[in-house]
């Protein structure tokens, strides 16, 4: 009896581990969104609200975004100077999570 307690105590104390865990990990993926359009703030503005002449990504539809980008790394977009380098330093998963990040940017 006392053996099965502790182990269903244990077994509470993992499920909230793991669910701290889960939560840390969402967490994580929206700090890395952010951190990794750090890297576009140099060219495209803060928060991608570009004030040249380079485009701006801020409230950009999702859909656009993802497909520029992916269009970027395939090397499609035929009129592109660095993004279609740029784009190759980035997994399919980083460039949806970038094209969400600046989707949710009010323009
Ligand atoms: C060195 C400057 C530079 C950096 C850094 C940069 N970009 Fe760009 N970006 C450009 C330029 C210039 C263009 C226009 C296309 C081209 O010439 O490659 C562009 C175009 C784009 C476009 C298409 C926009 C449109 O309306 O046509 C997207 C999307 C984009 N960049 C996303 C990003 C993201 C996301 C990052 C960060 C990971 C980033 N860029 C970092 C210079 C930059």
């Amino acid at each position: 009896m006392r053996r099965s307690s502790v182990f269903h105590a244990a077994g509470l104390a993992s499920a909230a581990l793991l669910a701290a865990v889960l939560a840390g990990a969402a967490a994580a993926q929206e700090a890395d969104a952010s951190l990794l359009a750090g890297a576009c703030a140099s060219c495209h503005g803060t928060d991608g609200r570009s004030p040249g002449s380079i485009p701006p990504l801020a409230g950009k539809p999702f859909a656009v975004l993802s497909a520029q980008l992916a269009a970027f790394k395939a090397g499609e977009a035929r009129d592109a100077t660095v993004m279609t380098r740029l784009a190759l330093g980035y997994s399919d998963a980083e460039l949806e999570a970038l094209a969400r990040h600046f989707s949710q940017i009010e323009p």
